[in-house]
């Protein structure tokens, strides 16, 4: 038996202990990891993530009442709720009836579940655990419901939980790429059409590694929020000058050429804001062709502008991920570095020739040693297939 389906058994043996009876489903989503396009997403924009080799597993057997029972078996803890009356509690559960939420909205009639979750994504590190939970909830109760729902609703379902139940005002590239993420490729997704393009990376000659910067962050913090409405009123004022249309919806819809009249007409911090987004855009297609043609130089490029203006224009780096980016810019055979997903903590991604990557991880941990006092986790992440079920049961 190999170690995935020794992890599988053994959720199955965790199940018929807790739940007196055996799962009959169990469906498997990854996390992501984000390669450029930060913040563009609830924007409307573009975003090159892949999904990577971390999952989770949920579990699940219907009952013959309304109680959702619930155990999330790596924190040792338990819950419960109705399937028709998911009630808020500030904690994990919520992600967990989010998607209860989110599909009876769309109309479904979803009777009570046992459900066992376990998890090789880190939490609150910015690899989208919680998109991973969602969207193998949703995958689960399709199947075992026969829903119908494609993978692209999976997302979208789960997308919806968050938003709508949880009240993290998360776009749409963590459930995107978790649902439909492709082994050795990246997903160009485009957050105003919602499609979702597959680029293959294999030929660019890089591996992935992480390195945390030690700070943990949650959605749920203000700064996210912040930012969110940051732009929304940006997008307003925009309008408001007569530079966006009344029918723009995002700042999607903004361009490079607008910049010089937006500086003059919005308040600073909305117009570095901007100027992030219009930028980010522009980099995420940029990147997306580099990745085709295997030009690594454009890529390292595109990474270190990138972070730079996540750093000066977005404001949601800190001294720990720009010291890792740094050191990773003093590294032979690191292609690029920056932070990957919200910021403000979680880990830096690094592109780095394959038979370097020791090396590169070794010089980045001990200068982030010499500075912070200690040695930082990393990981290496495969770029990996999106959310299935497995068909073992
Ligand atoms: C988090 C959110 C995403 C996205 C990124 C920033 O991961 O969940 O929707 O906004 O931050 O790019």
């Amino acid at each position: 038996m190999n170690a995935k389906n020794a992890w599988v058994e053994r959720a199955h043996s965790h199940f018929s202990e807790d739940f007196g009876s055996s799962a009959e489903w169990v469906a498997v989503a990854p996390g992501r990891v984000n390669l450029i396009g930060e913040h563009t997403d609830y924007n409307e924009g573009l975003a090159v993530p892949c999904a990577v080799d971390r999952r989770t597993l949920v579990l699940g057997a219907p009952r013959g009442d309304r109680k959702v029972r619930v155990h999330a078996w790596d924190l040792d803890e338990a819950g419960e709720f109705l399937s028709d009356a998911p009630e808020r509690r500030e904690s994990w559960l919520d992600y967990v009836q989010g998607v209860f939420f989110a599909l009876a909205e769309r109309g479904f009639d979803l009777p009570g579940f046992d459900l066992g979750i376990t998890s090789t994504v880190p939490l609150n590190s910015g690899l989208s655990s919680s998109a991973a939970l969602g969207v193998a909830l949703v995958a689960g109760l399709n199947a075992g419901l026969g829903l119908d729902l494609s993978p692209s609703d999976w997302a979208r379902v789960a997308h919806r939980g968050e938003n709508g139940f949880v009240g993290v005002q998360c776009g749409l590239l963590d459930h995107f790429a978790s649902a439909l993420g492709r082994e050795r490729h990246a997903l160009r997704i485009d957050c105003r059409s919602q499609t979702v393009e597959p680029i293959p990376i294999a030929g660019a000659g890089f591996s992935i590694l992480l390195v945390h910067s030690g700070v943990e962050r949650r959605l749920a913090d203000g700064v996210y929020g912040e930012r969110v409405a940051e732009c929304r009123r940006a997008l307003g004022a925009a309008q408001a000058a007569g530079i966006a249309p009344p029918s723009a919806r995002a700042l999607r819809d903004l361009s490079e050429a607008q910049l010089p009249r937006l500086e003059r007409a919005l308040d600073p911090i909305e117009f570095r804001r901007v100027r992030h987004v219009i930028g980010e855009n522009a980099r995420a297609d940029a990147f997306c062709r580099a990745l085709v043609e295997g030009d690594t130089q454009s890529l390292g490029t595109l990474l270190a502008q990138g972070q730079a203006s996540l750093r000066e224009d977005y404001a949601v780096s800190t001294p720990e991920l720009d010291w890792l980016c740094e050191l990773g810019s003093r590294c032979d055979g690191v292609v690029g570095s920056r932070l990957t997903g919200a910021g403000l903590g979680g880990f830096t991604l690094h592109l780095v020739v394959p038979d370097q990557l020791e090396a590169a991880r070794e010089q980045i941990g001990e200068g982030f040693r010499a500075r912070f006092g200690r040695l930082p986790e990393s990981l290496t992440a495969l770029p990996s297939r999106g959310a299935y079920l497995e068909d073992s049961v």
